[in-house]
């Protein structure tokens, strides 16, 4: 039988840059752009040899690697933390750092200092920040410092006790409306992106035809430019929930606790290690150790 040539792997090391403008590019040739959340320096690699196109370092952080119940508690410094570790692994994608609850809210100066350190001190390329109208004067601002913002609306969780909930957003035709007339402030103050959460599909589709940005739907159906889904859902690494508009490909909490109860029972019965996980001294290091210590 002929050797089967395994497929070829996906561009990876030589990738160009993708840039802001990269994705608007996508957007006006009808590419649909995919994006994928990283906390740390191993996913990063991975999305980086899986070819994502942008990595968004969420502050989903707080509920799915810090065990938060809601995104409230991440701090800037836990955001920055985990950028630069992503940062550290991957290079060719767009790198987005999430701005916390309270880290660009206060005033329009904190806002522009924080929205910095992100590429100043984590190697992120831009931010995003939850939000329209309310924080239009903050990101023209950070867009005036050079830092390119992405918006986010619909479920925005750093509000989820004025929203009472993870609810879905924008079902009814005046909160539609306010919707469609945030995503224009947006684009008119310089965001390169929208992120729509949880809003029905016909809106989003509406909302991204409407829009000269791309729109990056989560939750929001297949009218957006693009998607993206938090790594763990997507992994099965985050064994609480799993919402229902993300898609599972894998089931790793369980891999990982088939693998963790292996090594255990390894340990107990001593089959680990075995010869090839240990190593010895030379015979005769070994003997003039006993020589010295046994006579
Ligand atoms: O924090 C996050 O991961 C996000 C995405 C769900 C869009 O904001």
């Amino acid at each position: 039988m002929p050797k089967k040539t395994p497929p070829p792997s996906p561009p990876t090391f030589n990738r160009k840059k993708i840039s802001v403008l990269s994705l608007r590019q996508m957007k006006q040739r009808g590419d649909p752009i995919a994006i994928l959340t990283a906390y740390d320096y191993p996913t990063a690699r991975a999305l980086e040899q899986a070819a994502v196109d942008a990595i968004l370092v969420g502050d989903s952080l707080g509920m799915v690697v810090l065990g938060y119940s809601n995104t409230l508690p991440v701090t800037m410094e836990e955001m920055l933390h985990h950028s630069r570790a992503v940062a550290r692994g991957a290079k060719s994608p767009l790198l987005i750092g999430d701005m916390p609850f309270m880290s660009y809210q206060a005033s329009t100066q904190e806002a522009v200092r924080n929205a910095g350190r992100f590429l100043q001190e984590a190697g992120m390329d831009a931010v995003k920040l939850e939000g329209g109208q309310e924080h239009i004067t903050t990101i023209r601002a950070i867009i005036s410092a050079g830092i390119p913002v992405m918006g986010h609306l619909g479920l925005t969780p750093q509000s989820i006790h004025q929203l009472g909930g993870f609810k879905p957003q924008g079902l009814l035709v005046d909160a539609a409306q306010v919707m469609l007339e945030n995503a224009q402030l947006l684009q008119a103050a310089g965001c390169f992106s929208i992120v729509l959460e949880s809003i029905p599909q016909e809106l989003a589709a509406y909302i991204s035809q409407h829009l000269e940005i791309p729109t990056i739907g989560i939750g929001a159906g297949s009218g957006c430019d693009g998607q993206v889904l938090v790594s763990h859902d997507v992994l099965g690494l985050f064994d609480r929930f799993t919402p229902s508009f993300a898609k599972r490909y894998a089931d790793l909490h369980l891999e990982m606790k088939k693998s963790f109860t292996m090594y255990i029972e390894d340990v107990k019965s001593g089959q680990f290690p075995g010869a090839e996980h240990q190593f010895s001294m030379p015979d005769n290091e070994w003997q003039a150790f006993l020589d010295e210590n046994e006579n």
